[in-house]
């Protein structure tokens, strides 16, 4: 079993700050994989071309080009129609796992939508975070907001609406909890209480 934590669930659901909360207090590494289909979205370029992409290359996207630039809503939008394709998760699956490798076994957390599913089925532990459809709109629209997008509440549920289905829906690695994770719904809680839930359950893992 890998000390990997893979934490999966859907857009808005904060699966993003408790992964990088929990990897600081564990002492592990930390990759946001969804960064990497954003940073494909962004190179906006032909399948072909990405697939002959260079991790290297997707790498330093996701270290130059800021954040404000990667998590528009267009952005997300686009990595969602490029993660349904076969041979793009194919590669994205090798380079978390070769990135994962070169971190010589020390622990290590992703968050995304296939974690536990394909990337990792043996982490030691997985942790599916969801929250309720207009609660993680309403997270997601001051997100969206602080970065200075003009964007209204009914549009954000919509694109959330719609990302869902189509991360739920598609053929290959779709997002779906099983009996291996251990769910934590954050509509009601505080982030503080759904960071110390998942401590709790890791800490469990780790004995
Ligand atoms: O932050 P948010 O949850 O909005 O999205 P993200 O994690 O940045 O991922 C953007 C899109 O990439 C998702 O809607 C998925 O379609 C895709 N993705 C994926 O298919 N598999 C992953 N491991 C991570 C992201």
């Amino acid at each position: 079993m890998k000390r990997v934590i893979a934490i999966d669930g859907p857009a808005g659901s904060g699966k993003g700050t408790l992964a990088r909360k929990l990897a600081s207090h564990f002492g592990f590494m930390y990759l946001d994989t969804g960064k990497l289909y954003r940073a494909v979205a962004y190179l906006n370029k032909s399948i072909n071309e990405t697939l002959n992409l260079a991790a290297r290359e997707i790498f330093d996207v996701i270290t130059n080009i800021p954040d404000s630039d990667l998590r528009t809503a267009e952005i997300g939008q686009r990595a969602s129609e490029i993660a349904k394709n076969t041979e793009i998760r194919s590669k994205m699956t090798k380079i978390q796992r070769d990135f994962a490798e070169l971190q010589n076994g020390h622990g290590f957390v992703l968050d995304g939508r296939d974690i536990g599913t394909v990337v990792f089925p043996d982490a030691m532990c997985k942790l599916f975070i969801t929250a309720d459809l207009k609660i993680r709109a309403e997270r997601r629209l001051q997100d969206l907001r602080k970065n200075g997008e003009k964007i209204t509440y009914d549009e954000v549920l919509n694109q959330l609406a719609n990302r869902d289905y189509q991360d739920t829906h598609r053929e290959i690695a779709p997002l779906r909890c099983d009996e291996t994770y251990t769910l934590i719904d954050t509509t009601s809680k505080t982030e503080e209480e759904s960071f110390q839930e998942c401590v709790t359950e890791i800490s469990k893992k780790m004995l």
